[in-house]
Parts: C-alpha cells; sequence; structure tokens
C-alpha cells in the first residue's frame, strides 16, 4: 500500500468514496493489482476496460470481487441486439455494478441489451452517447447533422426511453442531460482533469468539482491518478474537492 494510501480508509470520505470509479487501464492483471493494492482497503470503486478484460478474462473481475471492490465493466459493447444481449448475459453473473453499451447501436440494441440483464439484478446498465474523445468536426464526418452536444442528449434520451438507468457523457452536457432528464437518471463522467492542460487524448474535459457541481453521478478517472507522482495523495485531493460541494442528487 501506498504510505498516503491509508489516509483514503479515513471516514470522512464516506460520503465521496463511491463517487470515483478509478480507471484501471493497465495492460495485465497484475500490473493492476499491484495498483489497487497500492490504493489500500478505502478505494473501492474500480474500472476496468477491454484493455484488462481482453487481457485477464471475466475471473479476474471475480477476484477484484472478492476483494470487495465494485466493478464498472467499461466493455461498451455495439452489435446487432441478439448478440449483445448475449454478451450481457455472460457478463450479468459477475460482481460488477455498471456495464455499458454503445448508445448508436440503436433502440432494439438497447432494449435487447436491458431484457437481458436479470429482472431482480442490481447491476446498472447505462449508454455511452458521444464518446468524450469526440469534438463536433469528428460526429459531423459520423454524418450527424447535430452539434455534438446535441447528439449527446438525443442519445441520452434515447437510453432513458429504452429503459436503462443512465449514461456515460461529457461533463460539458450535464447541464442540458438534466434539464431534460430526471435526477435519478445516472450520469457517469470520464474527461475529468485536474488540470485543464493535460488533455491526451480527450477533447471535452473538466476538473472533478465542476463536473460534481454540475450534477455527475460517478466520475471516472484514469490518467490524472495513475499518472501522478502521488496516486494516493492525487485521490485525496480529488474526493478533499468533492466534500467541498453540497450533493446535487
Ligand atoms: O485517463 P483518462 O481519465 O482519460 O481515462 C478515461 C477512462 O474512461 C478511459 O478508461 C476511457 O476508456 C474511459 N472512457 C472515456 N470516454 C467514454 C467512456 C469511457 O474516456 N465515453
Amino acid at each position: 500500500m501506498y504510505q498516503e494510501a491509508e489516509i483514503l480508509q479515513d471516514t470522512k470520505y464516506e460520503r465521496v468514496r463511491d463517487k470515483v470509479y478509478v480507471a484501471l487501464d493497465f495492460p495485465n492483471g497484475s500490473a493492476a493489482a499491484s495498483f489497487v493494492e497500492s490504493m489500500g482497503p478505502g478505494v473501492t470503486h474500480y474500472k476496468v476496460g477491454l484493455e484488462l478484460l481482453m487481457a485477464e478474462g471475466p475471473q479476474w473481475i471475480e477476484q477484484m470481487g472478492k476483494l470487495g471492490k465494485q466493478i464498472f465493466l467499461d466493455v461498451k459493447l455495439h452489435d446487432i441486439p441478439n448478440t449483445v444481449a448475449g454478451a450481457i448475459r455472460a457478463l450479468a453473473h459477475l460482481p460488477v455494478s455498471i456495464i455499458n453499451i454503445h448508445a448508436s447501436g440503436g433502440r432494439r440494441m438497447m432494449e435487447a441489451a436491458r431484457e437481458a440483464l436479470p429482472a431482480q439484478t442490481k447491476i446498472k446498465l447505462i449508454g455511452v452517447t458521444a464518446l468524450t474523445s469526440l469534438a463536433t468536426e469528428d460526429v459531423e464526418w459520423l454524418g450527424v447533422k447535430q452539434t455534438v452536444s446535441d447528439w449527446t442528449l438525443h442519445l441520452a434520451k434515447t437510453c432513458y426511453d429504452c429503459g436503462l438507468d443512465g449514461v456515460v457523457a461529457s461533463a460539458h452536457e450535464l447541464t442540458k442531460i438534466y434539464e431534460h432528464l430526471p435526477k435519478d437518471f445516472l450520469t457517469v463522467i470520464p474527461g475529468i482533469r485536474l488540470n485543464h492542460n493535460q488533455m491526451e487524448d480527450q477533447v471535452r474535459v473538466m476538473t472533478p468539482v465542476a463536473a460534481y457541481q454540475a450534477g455527475a453521478s460517478y466520475l471516472v478517472i484514469g490518467r490524472a491518478i495513475r499518472s501522478a507522482p502521488h496516486p494516493a495523495r492525487a485521490l485525496q485531493e480529488v474526493w478533499e474537492s468533492l466534500l467541498t460541494v453540497s450533493t446535487f442528487h
């Protein structure tokens, strides 16, 4: 465990502990497991994406579940309805709290995915709207005749209509989303930067406080924590900043 990680177990962080999913974008399970170990028992929420899932398979997720970690499985499924439904059924036994699919896969795909989850499941199914790495020029190239913001809202409303629990979206669209959709509709927000100058491949970024203030249900933070000189300290700073915001939801 990082020396700085001990403080993350402090009960003062209870209110914000579950608000940040730390992205485990590692090439293999041992690198990811050492990182999780280094962050200590106070850090309970992690996001596992395709890189790690492809490298290690679902068994790795089961191990994380046994350690009491809450996993957002960022698989961004996008295929014909029958295939996506099958994949959801295959994933639904895993100890994960959130699974996502691409909203642009269409209504029938989203409805099939939702129906594939067992009725009593605790897993939240959410739709990826426009990737935070896309700008309006990129969606124009896709043939979309709307700004990236209007396109995101359109996809978010469709996710809601199809019975999904929420969306992955850029923080820039939060206000618009909650103008049109209820506050208990989940918003999971990547593209979070502690410092706006560090965009990397993301285009539509925001700081943790600004995103939380605008109504984010959960933040997803990867490089800003993993690549910090002291990752546990970086997460502590994020949690401290979130504690200053009175809850939106
Ligand atoms: O390092 P960074 O904080 O940019 O990582 C963001 C994480 O969130 C990555 O794992 C990326 O795959 C994921 N993500 C995203 N945009 C989405 C959905 C997920 O950046 N729309």
